[in-house]
């Protein structure tokens, strides 16, 4: 499963792309509300930080707009994907945007029938809200699994994309479902580094290495007989 980075802050893509886990990033008008400056600034930054996709949403209401908002949009930047939310409208300018060649996310999904149609429309991604499931009580496991289901049994070619990710649990619940990507908060990524075993074995493995300096002399030497001339 490819992650991806749930974000509006540049500064946040800025220190997480460093880590070289992520395949792209995903914004929404909630996120970008959040955020100093242009919102145009803000997704091309985040585009030259991230090598992939970076979705940016649509707000129209009515296809015309939608698809209108769309190529703009996409104008902004060649890795950029429209971010369309889902309704019939969002159908109808799902359809006229692929036919054109421009990669939708199509997002707000919450169901697998939501998700057949958003296939045939030929949504590229098809955002599943796992999060806003849970919170209404809703087993976003369930729902992830049967999307999950049903595009593989329709051969449909749309990667589900898992989205509204709260907790560490929720990308390894996406992972073995079989979902394409999972869009994450900084916050989150940064709770999947994190395990007490992990600090504890590093500060022990540094405590017995310290405790042979000529060990250190020894690694020092092996390093500087193989810089390779700049
Ligand atoms: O990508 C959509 C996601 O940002 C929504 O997350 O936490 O607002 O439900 P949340």
């Amino acid at each position: 499963m490819r992650l991806f980075i749930d974000t509006g802050s540049v500064a946040e893509v800025e220190e997480i792309a460093q880590w070289g886990i992520l395949s792209g990033a995903t914004t929404n008008p909630s996120l970008l509300a959040k955020e100093d400056g242009d919102p145009g600034d803000i997704i091309r930054r985040i585009c030259d930080l991230v090598n992939g996709p970076v979705s940016a949403e649509v707000v129209a209401k009515e296809p015309a707009g939608m698809v209108a908002e769309g190529r703009a949009l996409r104008a902004l930047h060649e890795q950029i994907c429209v971010k369309v939310p889902f309704s019939a409208a969002g159908l109808a300018a799902t359809a006229e945007l692929t036919a054109d060649g421009h990669p939708v996310n199509m997002t707000l999904v919450f169901s697998a029938n939501q998700a057949l149609l958003a296939a045939e429309a030929g949504a590229t991604y098809i955002s599943c809200f796992m999060g806003r499931l849970d919170d209404i009580s809703v087993s976003s496991t369930e729902v992830v699994s049967e999307i999950v289901d049903v595009m593989r049994t329709s051969e449909a070619t749309s990667e589900v994309l898992a989205a509204s990710i709260r907790h560490p649990a929720h990308c390894v619940i996406a992972a073995s479902l079989g979902c394409e990507v999972a869009t994450v908060p900084g916050k989150v990524l940064k709770q999947m580094l994190d395990h007490p075993l992990t600090s504890k074995g590093i500060e022990l493995f540094e405590k017995d290495w310290q405790s042979r300096p000529e060990f250190g002399e020894w690694l020092s030497g092996l390093v500087a007989s193989h810089q390779v001339p700049a």
